[in-house]
């Protein structure tokens, strides 16, 4: 079995319906991930040991999604030299502005690369976690090549609306 490059976490069983469109994507692009509900506020502990235990199974790349007081992604960074991309969720109360604030707000010396609320954030936390295994791992380039062609013809094939 190959090994996973990608640990997907995120705060809640409620944010996997938008985290399952990153994962599908990355399952599309032969990616091969873990996926985990693990929290900064409610699992600390947990968090840590996954952390620690994906670095030493061979993961290269974090996704972090959390909505609300978005720590986790931060936390996440605080505790690897790995890169670390954020995906602040969509919440009702503020609309996802809480999320976003919260993981992109990090202080110098702990980066956390913070994508799109939502939706199109998971997307793109599993194209851009493509593009760094890319540098190392030239499948992916073509791979994500192959994805933006397909996008472009689906637009294409229905570009004219009237
Ligand atoms: C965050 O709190 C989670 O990432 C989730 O987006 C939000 C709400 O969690 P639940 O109350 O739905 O479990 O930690």
């Amino acid at each position: 079995m190959k090994k996973n490059v990608v640990s997907i976490v995120m705060g809640s069983h409620s944010d996997w319906p938008t985290l399952e469109h990153g994962s599908q994507l990355l399952d599309q692009l032969d990616i091969p991930h873990e996926v985990h509900v693990l929290s900064a506020h409610r699992t600390p502990d947990a968090l840590s040991e996954h952390i620690k235990s994906a670095e030493s199974k061979g993961v290269e790349i974090f996704i972090a999604a959390a909505g609300g007081a978005a720590h986790l992604a931060g936390v996440v960074a605080a505790q690897t030299v790995l890169p670390v991309i954020g995906v602040p969720m969509q919440t009702s109360s503020l609309n996802g502005m809480d999320s976003l604030l919260s993981m992109v707000q990090m202080p110098g010396g702990i980066p956390v690369a913070t994508m799109a609320i939502g939706k199109a954030g998971a997307v793109n936390a599993a194209l851009f976690a493509a593009s760094i295994l890319a540098i190392a791992f030239p499948q992916y380039r073509q791979a994500i090549r192959d994805y933006r062609m397909t996008q472009e013809k689906k637009i294409l094939e229905k570009s004219q609306i009237k």
